[in-house]
């Protein structure tokens, strides 16, 4: 397979900080970015009023995807939604329609379409390994299901969500295994990716370490 340089993809369970990474390894390359989670999640919302795929698709048409900075807002028929997409409760159901071979199928092409010739960071669970197995630099990032749950409940207390750090470390923990042990593309480094533990480092440190990588 020929390599693409133009893209990178990161992978890793959630808040292992694939986000933060991600968007500031985008600006420094002036690449631009798909938030695969994002999409998942508001595939999430599409699904839930109907439990059908064909229709959710349908209402996946209506949403918009906006851009300031690598940092995206999302609009369902005009109407604002990034805020319940970003919650705890969307992303149990988005780790459960996840699983779902209809919606892994209808997401791969709307995923695909995100490729570009200036440059993509691809941030997700599979990216190296199904999405675009044909990128050159593969990073997978790692952390403890403590600090994790430390960094979500101080991100989810910042937006003014309530939160308890027990049942948040044990979602952390159900949802790690859902991801991991599902059959269809599964949350694992892909075989020739470069694995960040980032228990200790800081963002800026995580941000060198993926440069040195790419660069
Ligand atoms: O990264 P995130 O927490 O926003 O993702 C929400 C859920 O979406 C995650 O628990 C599993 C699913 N997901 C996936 O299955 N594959 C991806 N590439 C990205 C997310």
């Amino acid at each position: 397979m020929k390599l693409d340089k133009k893209i990178i993809t990161i992978d890793g369970p959630s808040a292992s900080g694939k986000g933060v990474l991600s968007s500031s390894l985008a600006n420094h390359l002036n690449f631009s970015l798909l938030d695969s989670g994002l999409l998942y999640r508001a595939y999430a919302y599409c699904y839930e009023s109907s439990l059908d795929h064909e229709l959710a698709l349908k209402s996946f048409e209506s949403i918009n995807f906006v851009n300031a900075s690598n940092k995206y807002s999302v609009n369902h028929d005009g109407n604002e939604i990034t805020k319940q997409l970003r919650s705890e409760s969307m992303a149990k159901i988005a780790s459960k329609i996840s699983m779902m071979p209809e919606t892994r199928k209808n997401l791969i092409s709307i995923q695909r379409s995100f490729k570009n010739d200036n440059g993509l960071i691809a941030d997700g669970r599979d990216m190296g390994t199904v999405v675009f197995p044909e990128a050159a630099y593969k990073i997978f990032l790692t952390a403890d299901p403590e600090t994790r749950a430390k960094r979500r409940f101080l991100e989810l207390q910042k937006k003014g969500q309530e939160v308890n750090m027990r049942d948040l470390i044990k979602d952390i923990e159900a949802r790690d295994k859902a991801d991991t042990e599902r059959s269809l593309s599964p949350l694992i480094p892909a075989s020739d990716a470069s694995i960040i533990d980032t228990s200790i480092l800081d963002p800026d440190q995580v941000l060198s370490r993926a440069i040195e990588l790419v660069c």
